[in-house]
């Protein structure tokens, strides 16, 4: 459990995937909404199911799961259930990813996720006061042409959209490979993510900011094995998105007492907390600062990383200004 002053301290969730919130009993109720029937007997079945050996064998379950989103409502409801429940932590802004590719394959056209999930924040905005926007994850483990195709679909789009990411299977999928998707990406005004540093070793960070430049590095806790980049991404306050639970749960780091949190924070990188996939990862962002808490973090150190999470995000200065 989370304490109280830990939950209402204002923060930015900088890394959270919409899908990844999505809950057994809702994945339940959406799937017998619209006729899909889910590869599970039920909601403990599938619960019993999140016990992952690393990122790939988590991909599998998430992608399967995602098979129940099918229509704006249920965008909207899944954003809505995610706002509800940030709010309670004290979540004041949202960059949230989502995976437009997957949803393709099973069907689901990208101005379909756009609507659902631009109107679930325009309810988080006026029910909640959570501030935010929607960062359009490229599906690494697929081909490029299929991230330069989605890119030509949402252009019209590109000022309803915060930025660019990139998520999905990593190790053997280098951010090189979308240098030219990134390019064009930066042209149409959307600003710039990758997950890097997460299962691969900390070259993949070093590529990402020289090949994709990018503006915050998600996850990056291998960048702790590199202390020129330790250095560089202190100068330049590229801040990482660090989620602690998802790093346990996947096997990043074996367990959490050694999980490099300190380390990157005692290097002066700009380190933030959040909750990556809470549903399937045993917490959400409160329970992830409950998690740096019990890494000897205080109160005061939590307030920092707080701050952090507002610093690195991209709300505009009036916001910012708000937010702390
Ligand atoms: N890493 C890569 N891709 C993802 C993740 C993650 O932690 N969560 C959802 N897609
Ligand atoms: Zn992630």
């Amino acid at each position: 459990m989370t304490s109280p002053d830990l939950r209402t301290l204002p923060k930015a969730e900088l890394h959270l995937h919409i899908e990844g919130t999505l809950e057994p009993e809702l994945a339940f109720t959406l799937a017998a909404r619209n006729g899909v029937t889910l590869p599970f007997a039920d909601v403990d079945d599938l619960r019993r199911r999140y016990d992952f050996e690393d990122l790939q064998s988590f991909l599998d379950l998430y992608y399967a799961c995602m098979v129940v989103l099918r229509t704006e409502q249920d965008f909207t409801d899944l954003a809505v259930a995610y706002l509800e429940r940030a709010a309670t932590d004290g979540v004041r802004h949202v960059e949230m990813f989502f995976d437009p590719q997957v949803h393709a394959a099973n069907g689901v056209p990208v101005d379909v996720v756009i609507d659902g999930l631009r109107a679930g924040l325009d309810v988080g905005r006026e029910r909640f006061r959570i501030t935010g926007g929607l960062i359009v994850c490229i599906v690494r483990d697929h081909p490029v042409a299929s991230a330069e195709a989605l890119l030509d679909e949402i252009a019209p789009r590109a000022h309803e959209l915060l930025g660019i990411g990139l998520d999905s299977a990593e190790v053997g999928y280098p951010p090189s490979l979308f240098e030219g998707v990134f390019r064009r990406a930066a042209e149409l005004g959307l600003r710039r993510v990758a997950h890097a540093g997460e299962e691969a070793p900390a070259a993949y960070v070093w590529e990402a900011l020289r090949l994709l430049d990018v503006e915050r590095v998600d996850h990056g806790i291998r960048s702790v094995d590199d202390p020129e980049l330790l250095a560089h991404l202190a100068e330049h306050r590229v801040a990482l998105t660090v989620c602690p639970l998802s790093n346990v749960r996947l096997r990043a780091v074996p367990e959490l007492s050694a999980h490099p949190l300190r380390e990157l924070v005692d290097a002066g990188v700009v380190v933030t907390i959040n909750s990556d996939d809470p549903s399937y990862f045993g917490g959400y962002i409160g329970d992830n600062y409950a998690a740096a808490a019990s890494l000897g973090f205080d109160t005061a150190e939590l307030a920092h990383l707080a701050a952090n999470s507002i610093e690195a995000s991209f709300a505009d200065a009036g916001r910012k200004a708000d937010l702390v």
